[in-house]
C-alpha cells in the first residue's frame, strides 16, 4: 500500500478535496464549484467565497474520502493550499486541515496553490520527472496568474516569466463580460469562437526581449472593437439574431487566438532558451481547447497537459504536490499561516 494524501483546495471559489496515492494514482477528486452563486455578480466575490467554503468544506471532505472507500484513519498525510489566493477562503481549508492533521496525527503539509496547478501533470499517464525528465518549461495560466517557470527538479523552480497586469484567465473574463458573455469567461469565450471564420483580428503584446506577458492592451483593443460594432457598452438598435452572434463569435474567436499564439509561442520561446526537456500546462486557461491544441501540435517537445479537469482548482494536485514534498521532508507545524500573495520561483 502506498503512501494516501488528502488535498484540500479552497483559494479561490472552488471547495475541493482530492486523494492520490504516492503522488500519481488517482482515487478521488471532488469539487464544489461556486460558480452559480458568482456569476449573477460576474465575477468572484470574496465574502460569498469565504461563507460557502465553510458551508462546504467538511461534505466534501467526507465525500472525498468514503468515495475512495476509505475512512479517515486511512490517511497518510494532508495537503493543502496556503496560498496564494483569497485570505478568508484560504483560512477555510487550512484550518481544516490543522484539525485532520491534529485529530488524526498526520502531517500537515502546505502547499504553493501554483506548484499544485504543475502538479496535476502527475496525475496523468506521464511520469514527468522520468520522461522527458527535468528540466520542464511550464505554463501556468490561471484566473489569478500566468507565469512561466522553469522546474529543474521537484520543489526546484525557476520564474522566467509573468503577466505585467492582467492574468490570462482574468483577461478572458473581462472580454467575455465585454461581449455579454457570462462567467467564467474562458469557457464562454470557448464555447462561442467554435465556427468562426476568422473575420476579425486583434492585436498581440510580444513584450520582446522578455518572457513577460501582457494582456491589458488586447483586452482595450477588444473594447474598442465592441464600441465599433455597436455591442458595447449595450448593443445597438436593431442588432439582433444572427448578425449579433456571428460578431461576437468572430470577437470572441479573435480575443481567443492572441492570447493562445502569444501564451505558446512564448512558452516554446522559455523551452528553447532554458534547454527544457518538455512542456507542462497547468492552470485554469489550460483547459482551453485551442491552447491545448496549438501546444500539443506544434511543440518540437513532449508535451503534458492534464485533462481539463484537472487544469481548473481541485484537491488532487495539492494532494500530488504534497507527495512530493513530503518525500523530500518538507513538513509543517501547526502555526502554519496562509500567504496570500505568495509566488513561485
Ligand atoms: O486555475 P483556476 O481554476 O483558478 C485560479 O487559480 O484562478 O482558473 C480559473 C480561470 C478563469 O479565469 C477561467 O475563465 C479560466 O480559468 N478558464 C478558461 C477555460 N476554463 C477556465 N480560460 C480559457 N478557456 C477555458 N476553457
Ligand atoms: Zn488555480
Amino acid at each position: 500500500m502506498g503512501l494516501k494524501v488528502l488535498g484540500i483546495e479552497t483559494s479561490c471559489d472552488e471547495t475541493a478535496v482530492g486523494v492520490v496515492e504516492d503522488g500519481r494514482q488517482l482515487w478521488t477528486n471532488v469539487i464544489a464549484s461556486q460558480v452559480d452563486l458568482h456569476s449573477i455578480y460576474g465575477g468572484i466575490v470574496p465574502e460569498v467565497a469565504s461563507r460557502q467554503h465553510v458551508r462546504d468544506m467538511v461534505p466534501v471532505v467526507e465525500k472525498a474520502v468514503s468515495d475512495a472507500g476509505l475512512a479517515l484513519e486511512n490517511i497518510d498525510a494532508i495537503g493543502v493550499t496556503y496560498g496564494p489566493g483569497l485570505g478568508g477562503a484560504l483560512i477555510t481549508g487550512l484550518n481544516t486541515a490543522k484539525a485532520l492533521s491534529f485529530a488524526l496525527d498526520r502531517p500537515l503539509i502546505g502547499v504553493n496553490h501554483l506548484e499544485g496547478h504543475i502538479y496535476a501533470s502527475w496525475l496523468t499517464s506521464h511520469v514527468p520527472d522520468e520522461d522527458p525528465g527535468f528540466p520542464l518549461a511550464c505554463l501556468i495560466a490561471s484566473g489569478g496568474h500566468t507565469d512561466l517557470v522553469l522546474m529543474e527538479g521537484h520543489g526546484n523552480y525557476r520564474l522566467l516569466g509573468r503577466t505585467r497586469d492582467d492574468a490570462a484567465g482574468e483577461a478572458f473574463d473581462k472580454a467575455a463580460r465585454i461581449l455579454g458573455l457570462g462567467f467564467p469567461g474562458g469557457p464562454e469565450i470557448q464555447r462561442v469562437s467554435e465556427g468562426a471564420l476568422g473575420q476579425e483580428r486583434l492585436p498581440r503584446a510580444w513584450m520582446r526581449g522578455t518572457l513577460d506577458f501582457s494582456f491589458s492592451g488586447v483586452k482595450t483593443a477588444l473594447l474598442h472593437m465592441a464600441q465599433a460594432r455597436g455591442i458595447y457598452p449595450e448593443v445597438a438598435e436593431g442588432l439582433e439574431g444572427g448578425e449579433l452572434t456571428g460578431m461576437i463569435r468572430e470577437m470572441a474567436a479573435a480575443f481567443q487566438e492572441s492570447l493562445v499564439d502569444v501564451m505558446s509561442a512564448k512558452l516554446f520561446e522559455a523551452a528553447e532558451s532554458y534547454g527544457a526537456k518538455g512542456l507542462v500546462l497547468g492552470g485554469g486557461v489550460a483547459a482551453n481547447a485551442l491552447l491545448r491544441q496549438e501546444v500539443s501540435q506544434r511543440s518540437p517537445l513532449p508535451v503534458i497537459i492534464p485533462p481539463p479537469v484537472l487544469c481548473t482548482d481541485n484537491g488532487a494536485m495539492i494532494a500530488a504536490c504534497a507527495y512530493f514534498q513530503y518525500l523530500r521532508g518538507d513538513q509543517f507545524g501547526l502555526e502554519l499561516d496562509i500567504d496570500p500573495s505568495l509566488t513561485l520561483g
